[in-house]
């Protein structure tokens, strides 16, 4: 019989150990509450492990912090916790639920289409579906309406916390623009985990300065989109957002009102027409832009490669993006690192800048495989596998060496291990 990848049992542990109750924090200590992308990922993982009802209420939980405006935040305050910075209280949210004051990559729709499609127990989906069907289209309408106000068809994100990819070298030029804190606060996280997996002060500062600058300007949509002195159309975010539209329209048929489903069809048409202008000719890849400047982020990283995810590159495209991942994994050969090896900014350890990442990985595969580029999809799940050969779920892998990075016993890696790497 092939011997399993890993440890189902320890694995499945791991999502029990750190439910705290309808929620599951990504890993103790480091991040002691509810994340939108890491809990859309850890439904996945619920799933798997048979338990369909945990899978819809972590999605459920989810929601309880959605902001009237339809915007589901990055992180949910459900209850309280001292060892993490920047708490509710540094955001200064007053809704009934405690919640950060930005949002992640929209994968949320993509997870529910799942979850619906593998649910055993039908009355169950079909009731779940129901449920949660008119809170994740207000969320979709949310980005087109709040973040893309001009109807460019590109949403933007005024956080490098918004792009799930905090310290990714594509933000290292719009991070300049925006200044630092201007008082002293201490981190929590370099507690948790060695310093050189995480940013640095000098970006830290400046995630600090934007945070305040939100709650100063009373969480004014109109006013942050005139003013943030951060704006960047994430190629991530428009990517996992367009895919997850594409879902979220299949969903809907017959269950949710035309008007919705006609807006977010026209937004995700303007979308696809406008993915051009984040292309980039010099790098034959995808990537962000800053809107300050209009200038291209010229970083290849993995974002750049979720286009074939959201199914917004061209056939061309795909196989230019294809070529450029051989040499990619050939040189850090642990999952696919996120920043390319060859980049001066590469740092196989630190955080976005390097390490690989198993849900993005999961995407990825997903991605070239509806590109018809199976043998790239095959190789990735093969390098994904390899960063659990030690038996430990981390946050993130070490692209050269195959070390676990970040936080231990986490939750999305056990997560997707379970629904993508089990075989
Ligand atoms: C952190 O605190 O590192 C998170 O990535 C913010 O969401």
């Amino acid at each position: 019989m092939k011997k399993p990848v890993f440890d189902i049992d320890h694995a499945t542990r791991i999502l029990r150990n750190n439910d705290l109750g309808g929620y599951t924090i990504p890993t103790q200590g480091l991040y002691p509450f509810q994340w939108n992308w890491d809990a859309a990922i850890t439904a996945l993982g619920w799933m798997e492990a048979g338990d369909e009802a945990r899978a819809w209420l972590e999605l459920e939980m989810l929601l309880k912090g959605q902001w009237d405006n339809g915007m589901v935040p990055h992180i949910i305050f459900h209850a309280d916790a001292d060892t993490y910075f920047p708490g509710p209280e540094v955001w200064g949210v007053e809704n009934a639920v405690k919640t950060s004051a930005i949002s992640q990559p929209p994968v949320l729709a993509s997870v529910v289409k799942i979850l619906f499609e593998q649910g055993k127990d039908r009355a169950l989906a079909e009731q779940k579906l129901a449920q949660l069907l008119p809170g994740v289209m207000a969320y979709h309408l949310w980005w087109y309406r709040e973040r893309d106000p001009e109807n460019t068809g590109l949403v933007c994100s005024y956080h490098p916390w918004e792009s799930g990819m905090d310290n990714s070298p594509a933000w290292d030029h719009p991070l300049e623009n925006v200044p630092a804190a201007d008082w002293e606060y201490t981190r929590r996280d370099t507690g948790h985990v060695d310093a050189a997996e995480r940013p640095h002060k000098h970006q830290y500062d400046r995630y600090i300065y934007l945070v305040d600058f939100f709650k100063r300007n009373h969480f004014d949509s109109d006013l942050i989109y005139q003013t943030c002195p951060y704006r960047v159309q994430d190629i991530g975010i428009i990517s996992i957002l367009h895919r997850a539209n594409t879902d979220l329209l299949v969903l809907c048929q017959n269950r949710i009102d035309n008007d919705s489903t006609r807006s977010l069809q026209q937004s995700s048409a303007r979308t696809a027409a406008a993915i051009g202008a984040l292309w980039s000719e010099d790098l034959n890849c995808f990537v962000s832009r800053d809107t300050l400047t209009g200038a291209q982020l010229k970083t290849i990283s993995c974002a750049g490669v979720l286009p074939l995810f959201g199914e917004l590159a061209s056939p061309a495209q795909a196989a230019a993006i294809n070529e450029n991942l051989g040499s990619w994994i050939e040189d850090a050969p642990f999952g696919l690192a996120s920043t390319h090896p060859h980049s001066e900014t590469f740092e196989p350890q630190r955080y976005w800048r390097g390490p690989s990442w198993l849900h993005i990985n999961w995407m990825i595969a997903l991605g070239l495989d509806t590109y018809g580029l199976s043998e790239r999809a095959a190789q990735i799940k093969q390098v994904s596998k390899a960063c659990l050969a030690n038996g430990d779920f981390w946050e993130y892998y070490n692209s050269v060496s195959g070390e676990g990075c970040g936080g231990g016993e986490f939750s999305w890696t056990a997560a997707i291990a379970l629904h993508w790497l089990k075989d």
